[in-house]
């Protein structure tokens, strides 16, 4: 009897010590980000934002999309994030500087916030956190090269936003287009917000 109880306890207390590392190990940054694999547009599918404001403002997008192209032998890549809201296509490129899994903006965007590419079983997705000047995470964002992932996948993504402890995500709509394919031979088309839309 006092056998199984210690069992019970033993269990348990194990349990109790391996979730909050499973959590850890579940929302880790990538190891290794492969910058050519990184080359090309993914699709918004889901997130979340820390914010209930900014939460809700993101909610009203019809469609989001981030890309990314390489320069030369710099360690600095073009992000251009694009927001479909409002009946119109916002975005903007920034020149970044991507070192390991992080990604920063230049002191002159004046955007406070970095990214950091997270580990996702998903194949074609890339996860990443973007945390705050003090380094709290501020949004967990999904993209796909698909418009909407697997169930699995999505469940993996809601446990790895409950682990940052953010809000239940939003899902975006698939079926909403995306903004068309912009190049950047042409900055004097780019329209400007300031608003939260404009990091991703
Ligand atoms: C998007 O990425 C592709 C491939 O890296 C690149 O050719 C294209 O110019 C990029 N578009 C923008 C707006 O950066
Ligand atoms: C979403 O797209 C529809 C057309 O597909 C448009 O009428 C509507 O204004 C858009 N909504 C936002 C918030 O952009
Ligand atoms: C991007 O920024 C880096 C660092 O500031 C700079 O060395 C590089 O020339 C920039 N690239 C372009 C194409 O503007
Ligand atoms: C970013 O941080 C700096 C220094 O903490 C601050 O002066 C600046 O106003 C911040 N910029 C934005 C856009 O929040
Ligand atoms: C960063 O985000 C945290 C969590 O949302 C918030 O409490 C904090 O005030 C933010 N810090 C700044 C400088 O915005």
């Amino acid at each position: 009897m006092f056998a199984v109880c210690a069992v019970a306890l033993l269990c348990c207390m194990s349990a109790s010590h391996s979730a909050p590392l499973a959590c850890e190990d579940s929302v880790r940054p990538l190891d290794q980000l492969d910058r050519r694999r990184l080359e090309g547009r993914w699709a918004l599918v889901a997130g979340s934002l820390s914010d209930p404001a900014q939460f809700e403002f993101f909610k009203r997008r019809n469609s989001s999309s981030i890309n990314f192209s390489s320069t030369s032998a710099t360690s600095n890549v073009f992000y251009t994030p694009s927001v479909s809201a409002g009946g119109k296509c916002h975005f903007k490129t920034y020149n970044v500087s991507l070192e390991g899994s992080v990604l920063t903006f230049d002191a002159l965007d004046q955007i406070n916030l970095t990214l950091t590419f997270l580990h996702s079983s998903c194949q074609d997705c890339v996860l990443i956190r973007f945390d705050n000047e003090s380094k709290k995470p501020v949004r967990l964002l999904l993209f796909s090269r698909r418009r909407e992932v697997e169930q699995k996948e999505m469940e993996e993504f809601n446990a790895q936003v409950q682990c940052l402890n953010m809000p239940p995500p939003a899902v975006m709509d698939p079926t909403k287009e995306l903004c068309p394919e912009e190049t950047t031979s042409d900055p004097a088309a780019q329209t400007e917000e300031k608003t939260e839309g404009q990091k991703a």
